[in-house]
């Protein structure tokens, strides 16, 4: 996958920052104007500043936890063909798929307030490093009627760098 794949993310955070900054801003102007605009600007900064508390944690976590950085930076690009379905912090909405904040190690089909397939849930799987590669490798061959549309990750190179992405990005 092409190096341009890793511009959206970092875009999106400096972009992130420029926002959270300019509203920053316009709040601290706004305050000295009363008037009905200071509502809806209060509000706004609300779900801006969780985002700002997820990069400043992010950022922080990175030199002491990454051990590899070639593969995280590997698994990263991955990762993208999984985030159109799944989000990975804790507390993060299920999309198409279930959130999977800490799924490492955990069993199948656990996660609260998802509605998962009879074949996952009676699966027994437990998702050890080993059974996510198989699994990603080629999702219907190991769970048979899974719902997870993906077609799967052939190197099995890949599938470590992504499993030890999602292993710090999910803790
Ligand atoms: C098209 C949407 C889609 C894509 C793309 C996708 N998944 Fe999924 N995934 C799902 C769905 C739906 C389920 C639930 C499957 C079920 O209930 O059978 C799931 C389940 C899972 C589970 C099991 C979770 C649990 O709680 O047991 C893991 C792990 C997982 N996906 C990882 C990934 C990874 C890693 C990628 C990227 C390589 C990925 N998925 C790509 C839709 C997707």
């Amino acid at each position: 996958m092409p190096e341009k794949n890793l511009r959206p993310t970092g875009f999106g955070r400096t972009a992130g920052a420029a926002l959270l900054a300019g509203l920053m801003i316009a709040l601290t102007a706004d305050a000295d104007a009363p008037g009905p605009a200071a509502g809806p600007m209060v509000q706004a900064s609300a779900p801006i500043r969780v985002e700002a508390a997820h990069a400043a944690q992010a950022g922080a976590q990175q030199p002491q936890a990454a051990p590899d950085p070639v593969a995280m930076r590997r698994g990263r690009i991955l990762f993208l063909q999984c985030t159109a379905c799944h989000s990975l912090k804790e507390g993060e909405a299920h999309k198409v798929g279930p959130n999977l904040h800490r799924v490492i190690g955990a069993p199948a089909a656990h996660k609260p307030g998802y509605v998962y397939t009879d074949s996952l849930k009676e699966s027994g799987i437990v998702w050890s490093r080993e059974n996510l590669s198989r699994f990603l490798a080629d999702p219907f061959d190991v769970v048979p009627g899974t719902a997870m549309a993906f077609v799967g990750i052939q190197r099995g190179a890949d599938r470590a760098a992504l499993i030890a992405y999602l292993e710090q990005e999910t803790r």
